[in-house]
C-alpha cells in the first residue's frame, strides 16, 4: 500500500478544491458560451444547475473518496466489490485524458498571451485586429504547440515532484491577488462606454434566447466548472481528514467557483459590447476581450501580463488535480512509479492535446458532427461523460451506498448537526438523477 497523504489544515483542502474548480473554465469557458447562448437566462439555468446538481454531486463525491481513501477506482471496487460500479471510475479516467487534451492548449494560448501582453502587441488595436491576432495565433502550426508542451510539462513536473503543497501554499496567495485584478477589470470594464448594454447581456433574462440545447450546455458546464462528475472531487475527498466538514467545503467551493465566473464575465461583457465584439464569437472571446479594456488602464501591459500569468496559474492548479486522477489510480491499483506514470500520462494526454491544437489550423477541414478535434474533445467531456458519471455518482450515492456511510461522512460521526440529511437525500435520489436524464436526452435530442 502506499502511504496516502492527507490535507493538514483546513485552508488545504479548501485551497486545493477551490483550486481544483477555479480556472479556464471560470475565466474563458464560461463566458464563450454563456455568449453563445443568449446571457441572462443562460447564467440563471447555470446557477440553478449549480445548486442542484452541482452541490449535492460534489458532496457525493467527497462522501465517496473521504470513506474509502481510494482513487476513483478502487474506491468502487472497494464499496462495491465485484458489480460494474467501478464503470464510473473508468469514464473518469477518460474524461480526464479529454478535458486534459484541451485544457492544456488554452493554457498555452494563456502563456502566450502573457508574452504578447508584455511585449506591447496589443496597443492601439482595434477589435477586429485582436480577432485576426487571436486566429492567426491558434490556428498556426508551432507555437501553440510548443506552449501547450511547456504548460504539460510543469503540470507533470508538479505531479512528480511533490511541490503540489508548495503549489497549494502559493496559490493561498496568488489566487487572491487574481481576484483583485479581476475586480480591478471590472471597474475599468464596467466605467467603459456602453458598459451596460454588456450588464443586460449578462444579467436580462431573455428566455426566448435559450434553447433547450443552451439548457444541456449549461448543465455540461456546471460539471465542468466544478470539477465532478469525473473523480477529481473524490480524489480529493480522499484526502480530507475526519474532522472536516464536507458539507461546508463543498459550499465554499461551489461559492467561490460562481463567484469568480460571474466576476469574469462583469468584466468580459462589457468590453464586448463597449468594442463591438459579437457576444457569440466562441473560444476566442476572453482573447479579443480583455487584452482591449488593459489597453484603456494605466500600466495596463503590467497588469495584462500579469493578469494572464495568474490565469495560467490558476489552470495549473486545474491540470494538476486532473492529471492526479490519472496517476492516483496507476499507482495505487497497479503500483506503478508516480514519475514513469506522470511521464507516461502526460504525455499521451499531450499527443491527443497536439491533435486538438492543430484541428484550429492544419486539420481543421476534418470534422465530426460539425466539430474540430477539439471542439468534439471539449463537447464529449464536458456534456457527455461529466454529466453521465454525475448521473452515476448520485444514483450510487442515492441507492447504493449504505446510508449509514453517509450519515458518518456527513456528520462526522455526529458530531455536525443532522438537519440538512433529508434534503440531501432527496436532492441525489431523486432531483439530480431526474434532471440529469432528461436534459440529457433532449439534449442529444433523444427525446
Ligand atoms: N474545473 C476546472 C476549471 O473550471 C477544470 C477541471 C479541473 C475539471 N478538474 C476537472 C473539469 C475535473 C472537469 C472535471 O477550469
Amino acid at each position: 500500500m502506499v502511504e496516502r497523504d492527507s490535507f493538514g489544515t483546513r485552508l488545504g483542502v479548501l485551497a486545493a478544491a477551490a483550486g481544483s474548480a477555479i480556472g479556464l473554465g471560470n475565466i474563458w469557458r464560461f463566458p464563450y458560451i454563456l455568449g453563445k447562448n443568449g446571457g441572462g437566462a443562460f447564467l440563471i439555468i447555470y446557477l440553478i444547475c449549480i445548486v442542484i446538481i452541482g452541490i449535492p454531486i460534489m458532496i457525493s463525491e467527497f462522501i465517496i473518496g473521504r470513506s474509502t481513501k481510494k482513487n476513483a477506482i478502487g474506491a468502487f471496487k472497494k464499496l462495491a466489490p465485484k458489480t460494474p460500479w467501478s464503470i464510473i471510475g473508468w469514464m473518469g479516467l477518460l474524461s480526464a485524458i479529454a478535458v486534459l487534451s484541451f485544457y492544456g492548449v488554452v493554457a498555452g494560448w494563456c502563456m502566450n498571451y502573457v508574452v504578447s501582453t508584455a511585449t506591447n502587441t496589443f496597443i492601439g488595436k482595434t477589435a477586429q485586429d485582436m480577432t485576426n491576432i487571436f486566429t492567426s495565433f491558434t490556428s498556426s502550426t508551432w507555437s501553440p504547440i510548443l506552449w501547450q508542451l511547456l504548460f504539460m510539462f510543469i503540470t507533470g513536473y508538479i505531479v512528480v515532484s511533490g511541490i503540489k503543497d508548495g503549489i497549494e501554499k502559493y496559490s493561498k496567495i496568488l489566487m487572491p491577488v487574481l481576484l483583485i485584478l479581476i475586480i480591478i477589470l471590472d471597474i475599468r470594464a464596467l466605467t467603459l462606454d456602453r458598459a451596460n448594454e454588456g450588464l443586460k447581456f449578462l444579467f436580462e433574462p431573455n428566455f426566448n434566447q435559450l434553447t433547450l440545447n443552451g439548457v444541456f450546455i449549461a448543465l455540461g458546464h456546471a460539471f465542468f466548472s466544478l470539477s465532478i462528475g469525473m473523480g477529481t472531487m473524490l480524489t480529493y475527498g480522499s484526502y480530507i481528514n475526519d474532522s472536516e466538514n464536507l458539507k461546508s467545503t463543498a459550499l465554499k467551493v461551489c461559492i467561490a467557483d460562481t463567484v469568480i465566473a460571474i466576476l469574469a464575465g462583469l468584466a468580459i461583457f462589457p468590453a464586448v459590447f463597449a468594442y463591438g465584439i459579437k457576444p457569440d464569437t466562441g473560444a476566442g472571446l476572453a482573447f479579443m476581450s480583455l487584452p482591449l479594456v488593459f489597453q484603456q488602464m494605466p500600466l495596463g501591459n503590467l497588469f495584462g501580463a500579469l493578469f494572464f500569468i495568474l490565469l495560467t496559474v490558476a489552470a495549473l492548479t486545474s491540470s494538476i488535480s486532473i492529471l492526479e486522477v490519472i496517476v492516483a489510480y496507476f499507482t495505487e491499483e497497479y503500483n506503478f512509479s508516480r514519475t514513469k506514470i506522470t511521464i507516461w500520462g502526460a504525455s499521451f494526454v499531450s499527443i491527443i492535446g497536439i491533435i486538438c491544437s492543430l484541428s484550429n489550423g492544419v486539420l481543421k477541414k476534418y470534422t465530426i458532427f460539425n466539430m474540430n478535434f477539439m471542439d468534439l474533445m471539449n463537447y464529449l467531456s464536458a456534456n457527455i461523460l461529466l454529466p453521465l458519471g454525475g448521473l452515476l455518482i448520485s444514483i450510487f450515492v442515492g441507492y447504493y451506498m449504505d446510508k449509514k456511510i453517509i450519515i458518518t461522512q456527513l456528520y462526522n460521526n455526529g458530531t455536525l448537526s443532522n438537519k440538512s440529511i433529508s434534503l440531501f437525500m432527496f436532492l441525489v435520489k431523486i432531483v439530480s438523477p431526474i434532471a440529469i436524464i432528461f436534459v440529457f436526452l433532449k439534449g442529444i435530442k433523444i427525446i
